[in-house]
């Protein structure tokens, strides 16, 4: 049975709301968790200060209780079934850091009914049924926060709600994994191969439970349709988010964007175009002067494009234990000042979960991949045949493909290798496909190696 250990919650001086602490139970103690509760523990007195009430862990769940003692202190009570945790009347908010879609959203859907406000790093969770979830902690007067759940130590979901909400945002464009932009950053610059990179950010807590997530680009998919759904007031269907990662990026593209002045990231990118907004993640290159080029390591950077405030960046660690707990201890802050649980005069009060109201939130068709116009980088194997070299730009550009700059790119470990590397105007990716498919049969050559998506962001 739960006995509450910690000092009884009467008001102090700086207790400026009359409520007594926020009494937070808190779901998972690993990186995150952790983290939490160290950010918690030593800067009490500020947060109080600043939250205007003091916000006081009485509870955990996990797994391994010994180890989750050793996380939470002595003083907070501890239980294997979150179950309780989320049904307990002596919690107003529920933290949830576990992770994973199928116990947490049971168990963030009982906390919202049991009148809970919930605070969440999971960013899964949100962009495959933040609609569900938005609607019943809308219906029950409670506040869902996720600033941790993008870009962790970055505030950016307070950017583009509050800090932003009087532009409209023509598009959101990010390095939001930190995980391959690390694995791309030590194979770029310290030439570690896929296998060594992702072992060592593992090893440093930055990946997901399951790193394919990070790899594939899901994790920055996810994180990429949040970002889309507070800049657009947007229900995105994740389904139609397109996600590729960089498992299959060839290091010698890193080189041959480098000769081209670019380099190539993992790039989340939310764009309004016409009637419909682009939602896709994908190896991008983006100039080497850009901001986004300088994100190194486990950075993450976003880049975002206001019709009043202009182009603005946003910077910061892209995971870790204490960088995610700064998120999660300042959502924690802001649900303080929302009142009692239950309070749904106050609660309501608070920006709306997707940036506009409920009522104004709007399904915009997400454009299928294939449609998207950007411009592209072509490397193309090498035929030592200087007529056939000649004759392809025209050719391709006889079908709709503009060909802009070319080089020949020698492959720095192999000699013996090299390429011609391009890049087109703006082409949809469908037309692309198309006119390189004839290409080839139409010319006997030459095969394309790889091609990826430009962006100039201008
Ligand atoms: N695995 C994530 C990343 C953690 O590498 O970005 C932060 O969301």
């Amino acid at each position: 049975m739960f006995q509450n250990s910690c000092p009884s919650v009467l008001p102090h001086a700086w207790d400026s709301s009359g409520l007594g602490a926020l009494r937070v139970g808190l779901i998972g103690t690993g990186v995150v968790g952790s983290g939490t509760c160290q950010v918690l523990e030593r800067n009490a007195e500020l947060i109080a200060q600043r939250a205007g009430r003091r916000i006081r862990l009485v509870m955990a769940a996990a797994r391994n209780l010994h180890k989750a003692a050793q996380v939470v202190g002595p003083d907070v009570a501890l239980v294997r079934d979150p179950w309780v945790l989320v049904r307990h009347p002596d919690i107003d908010v529920v933290v949830e850091v576990m992770g994973g879609v199928g116990l947490a959203k049971d168990l963030v859907l009982e906390a919202i009914a049991q009148g809970k406000h919930v605070v969440t790093a999971n960013k899964a969770l949100l962009a495959e049924h933040g609609a569900e979830i938005f609607a019943a902690a809308d219906a029950c007067g409670v506040v869902v926060a996720y600033e941790a759940a993008v870009a962790v130590s970055i505030p950016i979901i307070k950017a583009l709600r509050e800090g932003l909400a009087a532009n409209r945002i023509h598009e959101v464009v990010g390095v939001v994994n930190g995980t391959s932009n690390f694995i791309l950053s030590k194979m770029q610059d310290e030439g570690l191969d896929f296998a060594a990179a992702l072992s060592l950010a593992t090893a440093l807590g930055y990946a997901e439970a399951d790193p394919s997530f990070d790899v594939e680009g899901i994790d920055a998919a996810h994180k990429t349709a949040l970002l889309a759904a507070n800049a657009f007031g947007a229900d995105v269907p994740f389904g139609q988010v397109h996600a590729q990662g960089i498992t299959a990026l060839d290091p010698y593209d890193m080189v041959c964007a480098q000769a081209l002045g670019y380099r190539i990231k993992l790039m989340g990118i939310a764009r309004q175009v016409a009637d419909a907004i682009e939602v896709r993640v994908h190896p991008t290159l983006v100039p080497q002067s850009h901001w986004l080029a300088q994100v190194q390591g486990s950075m993450n950077g976003i880049w975002v494009n206001t019709d009043a405030a202009g182009p603005t960046f946003h910077y910061g660690a892209g995971a870790g234990s204490q960088t995610t707990a700064s998120a999660v201890v300042a959502d924690l802050m802001d649900v303080a000042r929302c009142g009692a649980a239950g309070d749904a005069g106050r609660a309501a009060l608070r920006v709306p979960h997707r940036s506009v109201k409920a009522s104004a939130v709007r399904r915009w068709p997400v454009q299928p991949i294939g449609q998207v116009a950007s411009r592209h980088y072509l490397r193309f194997e090498w035929v030592d045949d200087p007529a056939l070299q000649a004759e392809w730009p025209r050719w391709l550009q006889a079908h709709g493909v503009e060909v802009q700059d070319m080089l020949q790119v020698p492959h720095t470990d192999q000699p013996h290798r090299k390429a011609w590397v391009a890049l087109t105007s703006s082409v949809r990716g469908d037309d692309l496909t198309r006119a390189l498919a004839l290409l080839s049969q139409g010319t006997g050559g030459p095969a394309v190696a790889a091609i990826y998506r430009v962006e100039d962001l201008a």
